[in-house]
């Protein structure tokens, strides 16, 4: 494996990181892990980015069909979660998918891309949004997974060891040929955002989905992002492709977020500069408005612990805290993404 031998420098730079945590606010809140990061966390051994051993594989036919609003498919759990072949539920929703992300390739260990980021690729809180993404941003993260310039600054995200596993076996023509799909189909508005000062409390569930803890009573939310589907089973069990988040944030944030987007505020430079007007992206530059907070959080905050690399985002991230970027990242989650809201 190539990224083995940065190995030791990135666990160093994300131990450093450790110590600053406790000192500068970590962001647990969008990575999912809410007890601080722990000397042993770094000394996990270097992740395999293995898939889980077991996959349902669909045989479970004649067990009952669960169902969604707008679609007459149904499809058994199994189906649902099948790590080769998950479930399409809106195939009208994207054009045909490519094979890897479809199905992705059992020999190789390579789960179907549309397992993770949906066959629209739409995404989710704990991965990523790769909807209308520019083919040469892509192709350059998969060249950032394998050399070791993009990696967690939490060393408890097995899912980000997974994905730079996956971009180290994809072959050349297969990269390709799923950042030119995945380029084609339109990143839809998925978070409505709500300024409270009580918010749900949450449990990370076995596949890093953050949810509302069923049943248990709203606690003061605090200084943090509170970010969960707006209808939990449907997103988790079913896994619903059109399924959406609700923001929980601080009272006040979205209005300093917007100050800091639009004028740097003195500490950065303004996002659209690059990430063009609206924040839809730009040439090469992706588009991050109506991302979800959670994974806009982590990106920021990987360049600023250094486990991401990217020159051009140093610079943007040097003079925030965390609760300047959390600001920030409120306010992006209530931009829309096209010129034409949905
Ligand atoms: C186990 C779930 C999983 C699978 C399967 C998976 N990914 Fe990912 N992917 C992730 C996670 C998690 C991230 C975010 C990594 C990070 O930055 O921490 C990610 C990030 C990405 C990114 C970067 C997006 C951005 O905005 O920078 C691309 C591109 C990507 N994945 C493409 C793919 C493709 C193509 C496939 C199929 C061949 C695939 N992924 C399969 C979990 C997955
Ligand atoms: C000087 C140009 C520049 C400015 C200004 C800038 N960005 Fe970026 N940003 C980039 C580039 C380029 C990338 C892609 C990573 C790379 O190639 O280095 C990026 C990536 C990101 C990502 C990760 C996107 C993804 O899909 O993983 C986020 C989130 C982000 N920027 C947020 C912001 C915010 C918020 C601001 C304003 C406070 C901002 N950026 C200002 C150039 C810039």
């Amino acid at each position: 494996m190539r990224t083995m031998s940065k190995l030791p420098i990135l666990f160093f730079l994300a131990f450093t990181a450790g110590i600053q945590a406790q000192a500068i606010d970590w962001p647990d809140w969008a990575y999912a892990r809410y007890e601080p990061i722990s000397d042993e966390d770094f000394n996990i051994p270097a992740r395999s980015g293995e898939p889980p051993a077991y996959s349902a594989d669909g045989s479970d036919v004649d067990q009952p069909k669960l169902a969604l609003p707008g679609t007459s498919f149904s499809f058994s759990d199994a189906e649902v979660n099948n790590f080769y072949g998950p479930a399409d539920w809106y195939p009208g929703d994207h054009p045909e998918m490519p094979e890897l992300v479809a199905r992705g390739d059992p020999e190789r260990g390579i789960r179907a891309c549309a397992f993770c980021h949906f066959a629209t690729g739409q995404g989710k809180t704990e991965n990523a949004h790769l909807s209308g993404l520019p083919v040469v941003y892509v192709m350059e993260q998969f060249e950032a997974f394998i050399n070791g310039d993009r990696s967690t600054s939490d060393p408890r995200k097995p899912n980000t060891y997974e994905m730079i596993r996956i971009s180290e076996m994809m072959t050349e023509e297969e990269k390709l040929e799923v950042a030119e799909y995945y380029v084609r189909v339109p990143f839809r508005s998925m978070v409505r955002v709500v300024e409270t000062d009580m918010a749900p409390q949450v449990e990370t569930l076995r596949t890093q989905l953050v949810v509302p803890i069923e049943g248990a009573p709203w606690i003061a939310l605090g200084n943090k992002i509170v970010e969960v589907p707006e209808n939990p089973h449907a997103t988790e069990a079913l896994r619903d492709p059109r399924g959406t988040f609700v923001s929980y944030v601080p009272i006040g944030s979205v209005a300093k977020g917007e100050e800091l987007v639009e004028t740097g505020g003195g500490k950065t430079i303004q996002c659209s500069a690059c990430h063009g007007p609206g924040l839809r992206g730009l040439a090469s530059v992706p588009g991050i408005a109506g991302r979800t907070a959670s994974y806009n959080m982590r990106q920021m905050w990987d360049v600023k612990m250094g486990t991401r690399v990217s020159p051009l985002m140093e610079g943007v991230v040097a003079n925030l805290s965390s609760e300047d970027i959390l600001n920030i990242l409120a306010y992006v989650a209530t931009l829309v993404p096209h010129e034409f809201s949905q």
